[in-house]
């Protein structure tokens, strides 16, 4: 008998159809960060979005039960141990999103020692970019350009879990004070007094001061861009699941309710929060698949009597429900993408109204949250 969630299986078993298809071409190489025309190229692993590949590649395996992933995933893990081995372009914080979406993911999925190991080295790694003074972890560029190194960015709270979980299996504490430390910046300087949220702030790297808000991806220093909106939901409710912190949670509710309060009538938000109906501007639809992610943490994580849980639960399936319906590439037979209309970033005229692989990788998150009773890598 047919029932309302019907179309949320049925997505989900579609999508791991298409990512046994792409399998096949990206076995030992990663799509791009973005599509090109909707066509992801083969790259290899140099980039900061390598791991979204292995990522759904560990959603898929766990949504399927079987082991038909296991070759690729282990595959793709010897990639991971060799790009830290020889530090191939690991001059980034995304360190974090790289090795949560590979070593964590194949420790809590497979087990393995070693990549308990890898995540631990590559959270060594990650904590040379931590700037005591100012106490946060430098976003971009080598340790030693003057222009970056007092830069933090919203999007480093989905780097952070690495720190927590280095902590957490080597009962070192450094990694969690500064991962802690970074996420309490971010919560005074990031987060405008309405909840709207900077993408990056810069402070005095020998001084440690607070200097300013700066956009990089958004539309304007002072507008909202959607995607960091979004890392802010999520992330600062990762931040509150390690630490206990019930100011973290505090913080992921207000960015949730700004990000709810701006969504246009089919709950795809435009690329900056300050565009909605009517704009000509193009959608971020790894925004939306992010935020969806968010939010159902967000709603786990508070208690069932909270008035505002079923609001969050309610607006993330109403957004995957839009996701599915009206962005994917299913009706292209031009794309080996999964979500269409992502923006990289329009400042630079990257990856605009594109597949992103980030977006695919979260619209699949998503998918499995709400079939399964996965738990997370972050
Ligand atoms: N973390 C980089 C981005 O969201 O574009």
């Amino acid at each position: 008998m047919a029932n309302e969630w019907d179309w949320l299986e049925q997505e989900k078993n579609r999508v791991i159809q298409e990512l046994e298809k792409n399998k096949e071409v990206f076995y030992d190489t990663v799509p791009g960060p973005v599509s090109k025309d909707g066509m992801y190229e083969q790259n290899s692993n140099n980039y900061w979005t390598s791991s979204f590949w292995v990522g759904m590649l560990f959603l898929a395996k766990e949504a399927k039960r079987d082991s038909s992933f296991d070759d690729v995933i282990a595959v793709q893990m010897q990639s991971f141990q060799n790009r830290l081995e020889r530090n191939i372009e690991l001059d980034t914080h995304d360190i974090g999103f790289l090795y949560i979406l590979s070593a964590i993911a194949d420790y809590k999925v497979n087990g393995h020692e070693e990549s308990k190991e890898l995540a631990v080295r590559a959270a060594d790694l990650l904590m040379q970019r931590y700037n005591e003074k100012a106490g946060i972890i430098q976003a971009w560029g080598n340790l030693n350009d003057i222009k970056e190194s007092g830069r933090m960015i919203i999007d480093c709270l989905m780097n952070l879990p690495l720190l927590y979980f280095a902590s957490s299996v080597t009962g070192d504490d450094r990694y969690r004070i500064a991962a802690t430390r970074h996420a309490k910046q971010t919560q005074r300087y990031i987060i405008r007094d309405n909840a709207t949220t900077y993408h990056t702030y810069f402070f005095d790297r020998e001084t440690g001061d607070a200097l300013r808000g700066e956009t990089a991806q958004g539309y304007s220093n002072d507008s909202c861009w959607a995607r960091g909106q979004a890392w802010g939901i999520y992330g600062f409710t990762l931040s509150y699941l390690y630490t206990g912190d019930a100011s973290f949670l505090e913080s992921a509710i207000q960015i949730a309710d700004y990000f709810i309060s701006q969504l246009p009538s089919d709950s795809v938000v435009y690329w900056d929060l300050i565009f909605n109906d009517g704009s000509p501007q193009e959608r971020d639809s790894s925004a939306a698949a992010i935020a969806a992610c968010g939010l159902l943490e967000l709603a786990r994580q508070l208690p069932l009597s909270y008035p505002k849980r079923e609001v969050y639960e309610k607006s993330a399936v109403k957004m995957v429900k839009s996701l599915a319906e009206n962005y994917t590439s299913k009706e292209q037979s031009q794309s080996n993408g999964l979500l269409l209309h992502g923006v990289y970033d329009k400042n630079s005229n990257k990856g605009v109204d594109e597949c992103t692989i980030w977006g695919d990788y979260f619209y699949v998150e998503s998918l499995v949250r709400l079939t399964t009773a996965w738990y997370k890598y972050w």
